[in-house]
Formats: C-alpha cells, structure tokens, sequence
C-alpha cells in the first residue's frame, strides 16, 4: 500500500523524536512491501518562526490531503510571551478543529516492565492498569466563547463551557465502540451535580448507551474520579469525558502509570484520517541532547498504522519489538533504573528497528 503521511516535526525534543519514528516506519515498509510518503507541514513554534503563524494554511491543507497526521510535541519557553493568538498551542487547536478531530483516545497501560516507575503503592497496581481514555476534543471550554472586559470597575473574564447532543453523541459512540473491542465496561465522567452542560452529557450518553447492550456504562462525577484514578486504577476499561475533564484526568492517567514517554494517543474524527502523537510536551530542557526517549512517538506510528491504514500486523511488529527492548533492559533516561541499560534517543531508535 501507498500512503501520504503529514509530518510535523515539532518544538524542543520533537525532531529528534520523529526522525526515530520515521526511521521505525521505513523499516515496517521494507518488511512488508509499502510505500510512505512524507510531506513536512510546520505547526507550533517552528511555523510560528518561518510564517508567523502557528498553523499556516498551507501545513493545514498538507494535512488535508494526507492519509495520516504523525506530530511530535510543539511549544517552548520561546515562544511563551507571543500574543494568545501565535501561541503555539493555538496551533494544535485550530488543526484538531480543521480536522475535524472530536475523539482523543489516550491509552494507560502499564507496562510490566515498568511497574517500579509507578509512584502507586504495589498494592493499588498489583491488579494492573490497563484502560483508556476517550477524551472529547473539539468543544466544551476550549471552543467556547472566551471574553475579558471591564465590569464594575474591574476585569472580568469567562470561557463558555457548551456541549450540543450531536457533539455528545459522536464521542459516546466512539467510546462504547471502544470498550466492545476491550473489557466491555464504559465510565462516564461529568459534573452533573452542578453543570447544565455535563447534565446534557449524563442524558445523551445514557441514551447512546441503550445501542450497545454488551457494555456496561457507570456514571462518575470528575472529583471522584480524580480520586478513584490513584485509588483504585484497575476499576477503569474505558474513561469518556469532555475536553477540559479529559485533558485534566489524562494527565493523571499518564502519571500513574510511571512512562509518560511511552504512552502515544491518537485523534480521529468521522473517516480514517488521524493525528498521531505521544502524550508527552517537547521538552525542551533535554532538546539536542539524544536524551529523549521516542518510544512514545514510535508507538503512535503504530496506533497509525492500526487505526487508520488498517495494517494490524505491522502495527503488532512495532509493539512486539519494543515490548522486546524493555524485556532486554534497555532504558532511556527518564525510566532508567538499577541495572538497566542507558540508551540515547538515536540507540533507541536504531534498537527497535533491528527487532522489527
Ligand atoms: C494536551 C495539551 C493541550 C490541550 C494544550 C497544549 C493546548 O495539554 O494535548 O493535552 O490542553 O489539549
Ligand atoms: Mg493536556
């Protein structure tokens, strides 16, 4: 198979990650006869530099015509004091809208191989944390109206929080369907004790519920699951919420599970294109320095490679070897413990690509 993908280097440690994904994704298309085509589209701090604009329409519309989107991590101090419009976050947000991207699925899995990383008791982690967060991604808080004006002599500032019951329908849709090919069990996360919008989610959602029989949906108000996420991880399958409550509680998730550098997420809207990244910033304290750990980044070339081109076998080759990297005791930096092996960015790539 032939097929485009859109590149977006990224800020910081991005570029050195990407060029170890694209490396692991040259020698998947060896192996098994495809062709990838990458077109570069800068996005982020880069694009801010070369076009001042975080997202130039031309990187958008490469992106478009792409069968896929592989992004790294984009951001700096850099560029921390641009006005709110150049920000490069303000780049990803307008590409996940012009894509069309509503349904972020942010995996947390530990890995066997890692549980000394997790900051959980072994007790709490000793039935393992395998689930999935299916975070709603173009609305809510994000894409409300956000205003600042002067009332009663003082500033005033708001960001409106609203959900309509299409928007809530797609993404329970893509969480049930989730949780069919898992362990069958869907929680629902809001705030319904006090928010109108979270309300609308608890109703829809309930409602697109009664389409999947086999799933088992349970409801849970954000404060507890917050809590819940530390006390009991096992408890989750697959975690549904909307934008700001799916950014937050993603971030827990990653946490606990002690490797954030190895946890990729994948954006999908309505077809098969998808963004592809790891759920970790660019980092740019350890940028240059072949101290990045890219493993992140390579299994989002195989979450690509599953979820949109729909080739699950090269998608496994990619998973088997680096399960096999971990198993032989080669670490990066950021989880490297007594008695492993230290590896550079490069050596990691360059190891996992041997064992595909
Ligand atoms: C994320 C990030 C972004 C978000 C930022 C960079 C805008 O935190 O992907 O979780 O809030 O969505
Ligand atoms: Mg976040």
């Amino acid at each position: 198979m032939t097929k485009r993908i859109a590149i977006i280097r990224g800020d910081g440690i991005g570029p050195e990650i990407i060029a170890q994904a694209l490396a692991v994704l040259d020698k998947v298309a060896e192996k098994f006869g495809h062709t990838f085509n990458y077109t570069e589209a800068p996005m982020g701090g880069e694009a801010i530099d070369l076009f001042n604009d975080p997202l130039p329409k031309s990187s958008l519309d490469t992106c478009l015509n792409s069968d896929s989107v592989l992004l790294s991590a984009v951001g700096g101090p850099k560029w921390d004091n641009v006005s709110k419009e150049l920000r490069p976050e303000r780049g990803l947000l307008r590409l996940r809208a012009g894509l069309g991207l509503y349904a972020n699925l942010r995996p947390a899995r530990l890995f066997d191989e890692l549980r000394d990383a997790s900051p959980l008791k072994s007790s709490i982690i000793d039935n393992g944390i395998d689930f999935v967060v299916v975070r709603e991604l173009i609305g809510g808080a994000y894409f409300g109206e956000h205003t600042t004006e002067k009332r009663d002599g003082e500033d005033y500032a708001q960001d409106i929080m609203g959900y309509s019951e299409h928007e809530i329908e797609r993404i329970a849709h893509v969480a049930f369907q989730t949780a069919q090919k898992r362990q069958k069990k869907v929680c629902s996360v809001d705030k319904a004790n006090v928010l109108d919008s979270s309300k609308l989610w608890r109703k829809v959602v309930t409602r697109v519920a009664e389409n999947y029989p086999d799933v088992i949906l349970s409801h849970m108000y954000v404060d507890n699951c917050a809590m819940q996420l530390v006390r009991s991880p096992s408890q989750f399958d697959v975690i549904v919420t909307e934008n700001l409550f799916g950014d937050i509680l993603s971030d827990e998730a990653s946490m606990i599970t002690g490797s954030i550098g190895m946890i990729p997420s994948s954006s999908l809207g309505d077809g098969t294109r998808g963004l592809y990244e790891p759920i970790h910033g660019s980092a740019p304290d350890i940028a240059g320095q072949d101290k990045a750990n890219p493993i992140g980044m390579i299994l989002s070339t195989a979450m690509m490679l599953r979820y949109s081109f729909d080739m699950p076998k090269e998608a496994d080759a990619i998973e088997l070897a680096v399960d096999k990297f971990l198993k032989e005791g080669f670490r990066t930096g950021d989880a490297m413990s007594e008695g492993k092996t230290l590896l550079g960015c490069c050596d990691t790539g360059r190891a996992i690509c041997a064992k595909i």
